[in-house]
């Protein structure tokens, strides 16, 4: 049986009469670094409050080390890190004495503070003033914050949010390194498919509160068709051969046909199938749905209803 470091049971949280989550059953699993993504206003963050005691769901259960996070808060927190809603760092403080300040409330060890200075590569900055760091230094600090106890999980509400793509790879760096070299669970949230896709094993996704798929980045793949697209010289012709052939066509657009298939063996087929009808095949490619298509797919736009929510 899989050993899951943080499940929720029907979470559920509603602002009068908006459901923000509506009834999540998330599982993460040991090691995993799992990514929450949603577009915004899905209920990311106010899943992460409750995942961190931050707010009281009003329905379900977060369980977190195998215990009921409403019956052991202290103890179970003791046991995470979290970053949620950008750092609120010192500006005119160095690196080293942003952590220090944080140690002498925790009463972490000065060998901790250092180490998660080293785990986020910031030692050789430690003593520059936070005001001369980079956003992405910034970011990095902000998580060796959260590091600072040593957790067994790390929860990070869009730690990517505001980066560029030198800072994205720097924290995507990070994230990697953590339940390999050390050990931790990751739990973060994005609304970006492709900046996930580098770093998660596993992936929920939300829309409207709801989670639309939750499983490992692999099946997300499996779970999605690949299309064979041809170029061909009789567009009808191969249309009709397809057809009765019994292919599914997804779209045709110009000289250009869409096909369902499965794999290489379906893709030498359709051009067996095509070169026997007459039909003359000048390009054919296998192509696998990006993770951007699936997200489309699954996150429907939102409705008008969630629009005048929105708009007032
Ligand atoms: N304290 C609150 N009172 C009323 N409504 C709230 C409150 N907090 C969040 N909401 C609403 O709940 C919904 C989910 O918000 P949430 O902040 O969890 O989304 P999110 O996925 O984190 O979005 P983003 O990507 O923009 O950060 C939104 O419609 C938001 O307006
Ligand atoms: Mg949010």
């Amino acid at each position: 049986m899989a050993h899951y470091t943080l499940t929720t049971t029907n979470l559920t949280r509603r602002f009068g009469r908006l459901t923000a989550v509506d009834a999540l059953d998330l599982a993460v699993p040991k090691g995993a670094v799992y990514g929450f993504l949603g577009p915004n206003g899905a209920g990311k963050t106010t899943t992460i409050r409750m995942l961190l005691g931050l707010i009281r769901p009003t329905a379900g259960e977060v369980t977190l080390f195998d215990q009921p996070l409403r019956r052991n808060r202290v103890r179970l927190l003791g046991r995470l890190g979290a970053l949620v809603e950008g750092p609120s760092l010192y500006p005119q403080l160095t690196g080293r004495e942003n952590l220090e300040v944080t140690r002498r409330m925790t009463g972490a060890t000065r060998a901790q503070r250092d180490r998660a200075l080293h785990i986020v590569r910031l030692e050789d900055d430690a003593d520059r003033l936070v005001k001369t760091y980079s956003l992405g230094m910034r970011q990095r600090l902000a998580v060796a914050l959260a590091l600072l106890g040593e957790p067994e999980l790390l929860v990070l509400d869009e730690p990517t949010n505001g980066l560029d793509p030198a800072g994205i790879r720097e924290i995507r760096e990070l994230i990697c390194t953590l339940p390999q070299e050390l050990g931790i669970t990751v739990f973060l949230s994005s609304h970006l498919l492709a900046e996930i896709e580098q770093m998660a094993t596993h992936i929920g996704i939300i829309q409207r509160g709801k989670l639309v798929f939750q499983g490992t980045l692999d099946a997300l793949h499996a779970q999605t068709e690949e299309h064979v697209v041809l170029g061909v010289d009789q567009v009808e012709q191969a249309r009709r051969v397809l057809i009765e052939a019994g292919w599914h066509i997804h779209s045709n657009g110009g000289r250009r046909l869409a096909v369902a298939a499965n794999g290489q063996s379906d893709a030498a087929l359709i051009n067996a199938q095509l070169v026997r009808a007459g039909v003359n095949v000048y390009n054919l490619t296998l192509q696998q749905p990006t993770l951007e298509d699936i997200f489309l797919s699954v996150t429907v736009r939102p409705n008008r209803e969630a629009k005048q929510t929105r708009c007032g």
